[in-house]
């Protein structure tokens, strides 16, 4: 168990949504939603745009209201979803129509996520994307009503500078609303280079995907915050021939070859494999990971990285290769 911005208990490992309803039917979902919680899991995320890359965006939140309904279990789960990066133009994902977070936008996109959800609460709301076109106080307003009203209960936001997060958590501050307290980035083991980390220009704002050592930096000294750690398994690069790290972004660099034989000789040694190191490893460093799974193998894989305890030699070894 960890507890989201010190205050709301989650399961260790946060199940990810993003393609059930789309690449993963909804048959297949179902088990592996069922199976998660089965083994304990009470976190899920998902977000208002998945998986438009695939279909029109909503199944996702479509397919959990279902299995929400068929099961009973709302209460006992915390759900996550996401405003800001729904295409305004169905069939088009591209990031020059989306939605944004401006205070109608969130407003009207909060609306529809409840009701694809069929809930009447979200427990944890991110912002996306961090939208520059709008002024902060106007996104960090319109998440404190939601939070004010009870519509949501935690917020938080994604794929934002960590300028960017304190800079929103000080505004929610002087307006007496409820900071973020959940920052969600792609993190795992390896390090991308430093181009990578600096992130890309979406919608005409810099997005910054990958948590860096600054955001780190900012967690250690707020213990309200917590990070959840999104493509954690790198697409499960770390032990499929067929997606090599290195051929992903930013991960074609010495230092990553260097961590990544780390990482391969301690999963030997411990009998385990290098997917659940690293979902070890992260948990250690009090990252919630987000696990994207396709199947019940895969889950399970996951699942049984909640019990690798990695001593204090081991977690030095790792973080210093
Ligand atoms: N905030 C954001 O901007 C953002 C962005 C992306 C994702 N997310 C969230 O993060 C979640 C996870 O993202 P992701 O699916 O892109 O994560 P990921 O962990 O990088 O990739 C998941 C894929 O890795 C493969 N995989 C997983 N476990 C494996 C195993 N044990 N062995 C071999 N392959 C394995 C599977 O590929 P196959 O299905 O091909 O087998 C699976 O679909 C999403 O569901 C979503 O909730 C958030």
């Amino acid at each position: 168990m960890v507890s989201l911005g010190n205050r709301r208990p989650v399961s260790a490992l946060c199940l990810g949504a993003m393609n059930f309803g789309t690449s993963t039917p909804a048959e297949t979902a179902f088990a592996i939603l069922d199976r998660f919680v089965e083994a304990g899991g009470t976190f899920i995320d998902t977000s208002n745009n998945y998986n438009q890359w695939v279909g029109h965006g909503g199944e996702s939140e479509e397919l959990l209201g279902q299995w929400l309904r068929s099961r009973g279990n709302r209460d006992s789960l915390v759900i996550a979803t996401k405003c800001g990066a729904r295409t305004t133009v169905p069939g088009d994902p591209g990031d020059a129509h989306w939605e944004g977070l401006n205070a109608s936008a969130v407003s009207s996109a909060v609306k529809g996520s409840l009701s694809r959800l069929g809930v009447d609460r979200i427990d944890l709301y991110y912002a996306h994307i961090d939208d520059r076109s709008t002024p902060l106080d106007e996104t960090v307003a319109a998440f404190g009503r939601l939070a004010a009203e009870g519509v949501v209960d935690l917020v938080g936001c994604s794929n934002t500078a960590t300028w960017r997060l304190d800079r929103a958590r000080q505004t929610a501050v002087a307006q007496g609303v409820a900071p973020y307290s959940v920052i969600q980035q792609h993190s795992s083991y390896l390090w991308p280079n430093p181009p990578a980390l600096q992130g890309v220009l979406r919608r005409g704002t810099p997005h910054f995907q990958h948590a860096g050592i600054e955001h780190f930096d900012y967690l250690s000294e707020n213990p309200d915050l917590t990070m959840v750690a999104y493509q954690s398994l790198l697409g499960g690069s770390y032990v499929r021939a067929d997606r090599p790290f290195w051929a992903q972004r930013g991960y074609a660099h010495p230092t990553a070859y260097v961590r990544f034989e780390a990482l391969r000789q301690i999963a030997g040694d411990l009998g385990v494999s290098p997917n659940q190191i690293v979902l070890a490893w992260l948990m250690h460093h009090g990252v919630v990971p987000l696990i994207g799974v396709s199947s019940i193998p895969q889950l399970e894989e996951a699942l049984a990285a909640v019990d690798i305890q990695l001593d204090a030699a081991l977690t030095t070894q790792l973080d210093n290769a």
